[in-house]
């Protein structure tokens, strides 16, 4: 069979949408469908996201809608990420991403910044998806009292820039697929996620356009202190000031000491002079390595004032 076709979707694509969206919500517990009473701009979608500034699109396979996503401004430069659906058999092909990048281009080139999107609390495939593409959850649960008595999570993203966030407790435990890829070893994400509901733990995350890129980990035991455990960038989006972004925003946590290691030679140690922290001296044989080569470590700091 030939591969689906994105192309603009049309107030005509109607009986293609309500199946579609009747397929995926079905799928579901508890979820119930009333197009007419509840979803009856179905029936003139692209006139319903024209109408608003916003852009539909369609993904036809053999004359068939298969899959669909659109999205609208909200406001100021932060856009919407609405109705995404794939049929089950189109998962797992890279159609959904394709769509996805689709209205993220478009979102950036409109101006957009920032990409949020709601999504039913039950929708856990959908929320692996968003959530392996660097959307971190936000905010509360939005309660909807509809026939399907949903909550929603939102969900957001920043789409242009270098950009640092500051995790809490729901935007960590939302984000360990992205600090996994980028890092590696998820039970000690999950810990680090459970440590920041405990307010022991800072994380911080940073994009480059739209793309998880590098994070920061800090231990928060020590009181006044916070203590760098973790600071890493993708390989792809080095030598770009992801480092010196995710070092400044760590100043913003409010600790008036923080504190770092990092080995005698690399690119760490240059990282963190270049941000201007300070050495406070050189331990050697720190560390062993496997074939028993002592490594030396620096330690480091910097006081806020
Ligand atoms: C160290 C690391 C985090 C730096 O990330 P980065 O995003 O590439 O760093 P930045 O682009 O913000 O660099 C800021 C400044 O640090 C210095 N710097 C960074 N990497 C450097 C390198 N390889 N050699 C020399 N200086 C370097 C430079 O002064 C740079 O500014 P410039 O590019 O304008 O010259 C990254 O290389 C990494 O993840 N390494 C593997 C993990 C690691 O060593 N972590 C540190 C544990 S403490």
């Amino acid at each position: 069979m030939s591969l689906p076709v994105l192309r603009a979707g049309r107030d005509d694509d109607a009986a293609g949408f309500i199946a579609l969206l009747t397929e995926c919500w079905l799928e579901y517990p508890g979820c119930v469908v009333d197009i007419d009473g509840e979803v009856p701009e179905l029936h003139a979608l692209a006139s319903y996201f024209a109408e608003q500034h916003g852009a539909l699109w369609v993904a036809e396979q053999a004359g068939r809608v298969v899959g669909m996503i659109a999205t609208r401004p909200l406001g100021g430069d932060v856009w919407e990420l609405c109705k995404v659906y794939a049929y089950a058999s189109q998962r797992g092909t890279g159609l959904a991403q394709h769509l996805m990048h689709r209205a993220e281009t478009y979102a950036r080139a409109q101006g957009g910044v920032e990409m949020k999107l709601w999504s039913d609390t039950r929708f856990d495939r959908a929320h692996r998806f968003y959530e392996k593409h660097g959307y971190i959850r936000e905010g509360a649960i939005r309660v909807l009292e509809d026939l399907s008595n949903s909550l929603e999570f939102g969900y957001t993203k920043p789409l242009t820039g270098i950009v640092v966030r500051t995790l809490d407790a729901a935007a960590a435990a939302s984000a360990i697929p992205a600090l996994q890829s980028l890092c590696g070893s998820q039970p000690a994400w999950r810990k680090a996620a459970s440590d920041v509901a405990l307010a022991t733990r800072a994380l911080l995350l940073a994009w480059v356009e739209g793309e998880p890129a590098g994070l920061a980990n800090l231990s928060l035991a020590a009181g006044h202190r916070a203590e760098l455990q973790t600071l890493h960038v993708a390989p792809a989006f080095r030598r770009r000031g992801v480092a010196r972004a995710l070092l400044h925003h760590a100043q913003t946590l409010g600790r008036p000491l923080l504190t770092a290691q990092a080995p005698d030679t690399g690119a760490a140690r240059a990282t963190l002079h270049a941000a201007g922290w300070t050495e406070a001296g050189r331990i050697p044989n720190f560390h062993r390595t496997a074939d028993g080569a002592g490594q030396a470590m620096v330690m480091f700091y910097r006081e806020q004032p």
